[in-house]
């Protein structure tokens, strides 16, 4: 059982997008081993290779919980060949420690992939936690993070700001969201609400 350490942001290695495993051999099956060590040790639910500092295109999941069974899929070289509808709901991150906040997915998706014994299976997801965790990590594989997808910038930076991530005035977010969500609970239906926070500004700094 070995432990991979985790690369959190802002590691550049997250960015980057990850390369196409061309032969699944023994240190395919490996390193999917040690990510799932690794996940099960830092109780997450899915693993990007990435996020262990590894650029390919590998990622684990398993969703099952605390009193059944462990359930773990391994992903070589996902990719979601069809995507319906919406769902919210909240995310966290490994690479993000103590950030959560809502994000907006598909709420179908069938992802192709290849197991651990390069066979090329097929999946389907629907309206559960299985479905978000395949595209937050597929987003992974792709240099992409859950901060782009906030459905709440502010919200997004408020968490950002209290971890410690990024440099901002916390009380002032806080105080920014709070009249925001009394903006919104006083509009009235079909009314357009101008938020004046929601800008992109006071992103990454
Ligand atoms: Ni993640």
């Amino acid at each position: 059982m070995a432990q991979l350490k985790l690369r959190y942001y802002p590691d550049p290695v997250l960015k980057q997008k990850a390369k196409k495993i061309t032969i699944v051999d023994g240190s395919v099956r490996k390193l999917a081993q040690d990510m799932l060590d690794t996940m099960y040790k830092s109780d997450g639910v899915g693993l990007a290779a990435p996020q262990i500092g590894v650029s390919k295109r590998l990622m684990v999941i398993d969703v099952s919980s605390e009193d059944e069974p462990a359930k773990p899929i391994v992903f070589i070289n996902p990719e979601i060949i069809e995507q319906d509808g919406e769902m919210v709901g909240q995310e966290g991150c490994l690479s993000f420690p103590d950030v959560f906040f809502e994000v907006k997915r598909y709420s179908r998706v069938v992802v192709r992939f290849q197991n651990l014994k390069g066979q090329t299976l097929k999946l389907t997801a629907e309206n559960n936690l299985l479905c978000r965790a395949i595209q937050h990590e597929i987003d992974h594989l792709d240099g992409q993070l859950f901060i782009e997808k906030a459905v709440s910038q502010l919200k997004c930076d408020l968490e950002m700001t209290k971890a410690g991530l990024i440099d901002g005035d916390a009380d002032a977010l806080s105080r920014e969201l709070s009249q925001q969500s009394s903006q919104v609970a006083a509009a009235t239906e079909g009314e357009t609400i101008k938020l004046k926070s929601d800008k992109k500004e006071h992103i990454l700094k």
